[in-house]
């Protein structure tokens, strides 16, 4: 190569380099989405780790969220009442980035402006969601399901070449025993009861670690005996990740909540402990009242 070429070649890139320079500098959606994604970096020095305010969204005119606002702490279990229709899932899709609000702020931490990113980025922040019906892949085992989870984690990925090491075999083990799936790690997912495919995605997500992990209600369609052990399950989990619940069972959420926020017509109509939530009028009325 020339020195001419070097030259020119070194121009090039230093023109690009101010370019890209200039384009984060100039703020925006551009330059968020040009931000590296860091897991684990999530502000949460303000005692909160997920943060919504006045979020509305129309669907045709219709406003499905009219200026919903939640704040949640981290760690916290929270459950998400409300009857049909009031807006719990579509709260869930603005968070994880499916739906787009018309107005309002979604905050990860203090310093993450979730409307700024997109479903895959927010994903790779540590919001991982459990969808109401399984998906896990039915014609593999249930250790393999769990190994393809711990190979989407890009930094496991970056650090083993398609087989286990020793650590996340480790780490696989522990998570089949938390989900109660340790009998049945050599059996086809598609063999699962329905309760167990629901703990085998919710290990899937698991091995990805996320910060905040997003339920829309877990137990629709288990037995009373898979519904108490996924409610000895969230309580584990409790802590380590933030865990926002999306439920109907009444039961279900009395066993697990620390709080519970109880959603109407697209906003917050109370929030509190159950028994103070339960003994609401303005609940009673909404669920009995109609
Ligand atoms: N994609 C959509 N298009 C049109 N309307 C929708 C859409 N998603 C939800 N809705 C409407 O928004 C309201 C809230 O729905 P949803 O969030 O699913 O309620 P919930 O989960 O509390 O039962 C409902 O009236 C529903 O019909
Ligand atoms: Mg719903």
């Amino acid at each position: 190569m020339t020195p001419d070429l070097l030259q020119s070649g070194a121009e090039r890139w230093q023109r690009a380099q101010r370019r890209a320079e200039s384009e984060g500098a100039s703020g925006g959606r551009a330059a968020a989405f040009a931000h590296p994604v860091a897991p684990g970096a999530i502000d949460t020095s303000h005692g909160r780790i997920l943060y919504l305010d006045d979020v509305q969204v129309s669907f045709d005119g219709y406003k499905a969220l009219k200026g919903l606002s939640l704040d949640i702490a981290p760690g916290e279990l929270r459950a998400i009442i409300g009857p049909n229709g009031a807006g719990k899932t579509t709260m869930l899709d603005v968070i994880t980035g499916r739906t787009r609000p018309d107005r309002g702020s979604v905050f990860l931490g203090s310093t993450i402006d979730l409307l700024r990113y997109r479903e895959p980025q927010i994903a790779a922040l540590g919001v991982g969601r459990k969808f109401q019906k399984p998906t896990v892949f039915e014609p593999l085992t249930v250790w393999e399901n769990l190994e393809l989870a711990l190979a989407g984690d890009k930094r496991v990925r970056a650090s083993l070449t398609f087989r286990l090491g020793a650590a996340q075999r480790q780490r696989l083990q522990e998570l089949l025993a938390l989900i109660h799936l340790e009998d049945a790690a050599g059996r086809a997912a598609g063999t699962l009861s329905h309760g167990q495919k629901q703990w085998l995605e919710i290990g899937m997500l698991l091995a990805q670690e996320p910060k905040v992990l997003l339920l829309d209600e877990p137990v629709a369609g288990m037995t009373d005996d898979e519904t108490e052990r996924t409610a000895q399950l969230l309580l584990k989990l409790k802590g380590r990740h933030t865990l926002v619940v999306v439920e109907h069972d009444m039961g279900f959420v009395r066993a697990i909540a620390d709080k519970v926020t109880v959603l109407c017509d697209g906003a917050v109509l109370t929030e509190g402990s159950f028994e103070q939530v339960a003994r609401d009028e303005r609940v009673i009325e909404v669920y009995l009242g109609r």
